[in-house]
């Protein structure tokens, strides 16, 4: 009820409307724009065993990752998972697990949650969310008071990775593919019904989020420095979730044939999937500039909502 006062007074205040090639049908994710993480490493903390550990128990998620995709949501939630006193969910949720069960309450989001110890909270990523129009309605129905985390990138990089990943999806599923500068521009001009450059106006995503929970519940990883160096960023996360510091330096390894950081916990060195961390291909200049130059302006938008200004090109 909290929830939908307060996104109907602000939708009241809120001038702007969200373009509606941008506000999709359904929970608003397509599969096209659902991260599915195909080759996603199995040994994350939410493995379900199949009789629970005495003491444990399925809990609503405490905090989620809501994206966005390619912004490094599998990188966060994976160092997350280093903490004690964090349980990392294997899976995601997908937009019709919400449509087939929206209607009956939540504890169906409960049961895609691993099992935890009382002392442990639970963390969930669905990179999709971010970019959902329904998707902060139905969470703060689900928990008003839940912790959102956010992980963005410089949003031209993530358009080059979302191509990327599609890219080598396409690839894999023998479907054509074609050169980025194709998708990027049409008619001469930028073209920006592309879903890759949508999804990188994190202005107008964030606006849709803000209706429903105050920036203070959402807290931005800045996904470009999480690459350089993965520690200060995963303290801030820890100081958010009022999690006691435990991940330190030694947690992390810079791998040079991978060309990013593993990670080092419970005497185990890993690295992410090989589908994280892929070349990205080199984009005309010209048209990446175009690119550039369009975000821009959202990029100043989406400072001004949140309050703080991250190193973009
Ligand atoms: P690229 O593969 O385009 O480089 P997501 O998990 O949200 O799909 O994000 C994937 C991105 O996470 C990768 O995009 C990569 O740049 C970034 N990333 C951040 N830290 C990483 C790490 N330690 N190892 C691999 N990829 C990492």
């Amino acid at each position: 009820m909290a929830c939908f006062l307060a996104s109907a007074f602000l939708l009241v205040l809120q001038t702007y409307a969200a373009p509606t090639e941008l506000v999709q049908a359904g929970f608003g994710i397509t599969l096209d724009s659902m991260d599915l993480d195909p080759g996603l490493p199995v040994d994350v903390s939410g493995d379900v065993p199949s009789s629970p550990p005495p003491g444990t128990s399925k809990r609503a998620p405490h905090s989620i990752i809501i994206g966005v995709r390619k912004g490094g949501t599998r990188a966060l939630l994976e160092m997350l998972d280093i903490h004690p006193e964090v349980a990392a969910a294997a899976t995601e949720v997908h937009f019709f697990d919400w449509d087939e069960n929206y209607a009956k309450g939540f504890e169906w989001y409960r049961d895609l949650m691993p099992y935890s110890y009382p002392n442990q909270i639970t963390v969930e990523k669905t990179p999709g969310y971010f970019t959902s129009a329904l998707a902060p309605e139905r969470i703060c129905a689900m928990n008003s008071s839940i912790k959102l985390l956010l992980i963005l990138r410089d949003p031209s990089e993530r358009v080059i990775s979302d191509y990327t990943q599609v890219y080598f999806n396409r690839l894999e599923n023998h479907k054509p593919v074609q050169a980025i500068e194709n998708l990027l521009v049409r008619n001469g001009a930028l073209n920006i019904r592309y879903k890759a450059i949508q999804r990188s106006l994190y202005d107008v995503h964030m606006r849709n989020w803000l209706r429903h929970f105050p920036l203070e519940q959402i807290h931005i990883v800045d996904g470009d420095a999480l690459i350089r160096d993965p520690l200060p960023e995963l303290q801030k996360v820890e100081r958010f979730l009022n999690l006691p510091p435990r991940i330190v330096s030694s947690n992390f390894y810079f791998n040079q044939t991978k060309g990013f950081y593993c990670i080092r916990s419970d005497g185990r060195e890993r690295c992410l999937h090989e589908s994280k961390g892929r070349p990205h291909p080199a984009v005309n200049s010209t048209v990446l500039q175009q690119l550039r130059t369009y975000l821009q302006e959202h990029n100043r938008t989406f400072f001004r909502l949140v309050k703080r200004t991250f190193d973009w090109q």
